[in-house]
């Protein structure tokens, strides 16, 4: 039997509970805890048209299966935008089928789109996903450093 085929398509507001099983996924993954209030923030800006956060949902066999999450931002180093793709997941039991690579490939296109100069992530050094994104382009040596203000949510 073929391969099912991918879709990737913005949210709407009847995704909420699949796109919140699959953040809590993302979550775990990671060992964060996100507060539900945080979630809901997210889960708001990803249907406003007007936030500089986006999702998009790969949907396979009606099923929603993963999703990637940007930020557009502004960027002292060139005209176009930047592209920040912070968040990206896809449900264990669909992995391996090409959700990944075509929501990156989906960012790729966007990007293309709308004069964005650079799409750009931040993995962990051992993540086996460098696999997947090795085929985009090769990581830079840049380091990042964080400070955390506790005190904001
Ligand atoms: C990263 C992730 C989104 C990839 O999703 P996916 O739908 O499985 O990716 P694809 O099916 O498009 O994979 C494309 C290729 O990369 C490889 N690959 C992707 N993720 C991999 C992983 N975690 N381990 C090993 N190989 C991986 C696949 O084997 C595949 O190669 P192939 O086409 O030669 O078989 C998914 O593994 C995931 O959600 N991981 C946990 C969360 C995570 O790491 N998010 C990214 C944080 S930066």
């Amino acid at each position: 039997m073929p391969d099912a085929a991918i879709i990737i398509r913005d949210p709407s507001a009847a995704d909420e509970m699949a796109w919140r099983e699959l953040w809590s996924g993302y979550n775990a993954f990671y060992e964060a805890s996100i507060a539900e209030a945080v979630t809901a923030h997210t889960w708001q800006r990803l249907l406003d048209p007007a936030s500089p956060m986006f999702g998009r949902l790969a949907v396979t066999n009606g099923e929603v299966a993963g999703f990637s999450l940007c930020i557009v931002h502004d960027s002292s180093w060139t005209i176009g935008s930047y592209c920040y793709l912070e968040d990206l997941f896809v449900a264990p039991k669909l992995r391996g089928r090409g959700c990944g690579r075509a929501l990156i490939q989906d960012l790729v296109d966007r990007a293309k789109a709308n004069g964005w100069s650079r799409l750009y992530w931040h993995t962990k050094a051992g993540n086996p996903a460098r696999r997947l994104y090795d085929e985009f382009d090769k990581a830079d040596d840049f380091v990042r450093y964080r400070l955390f203000f506790p005190d904001v949510t």
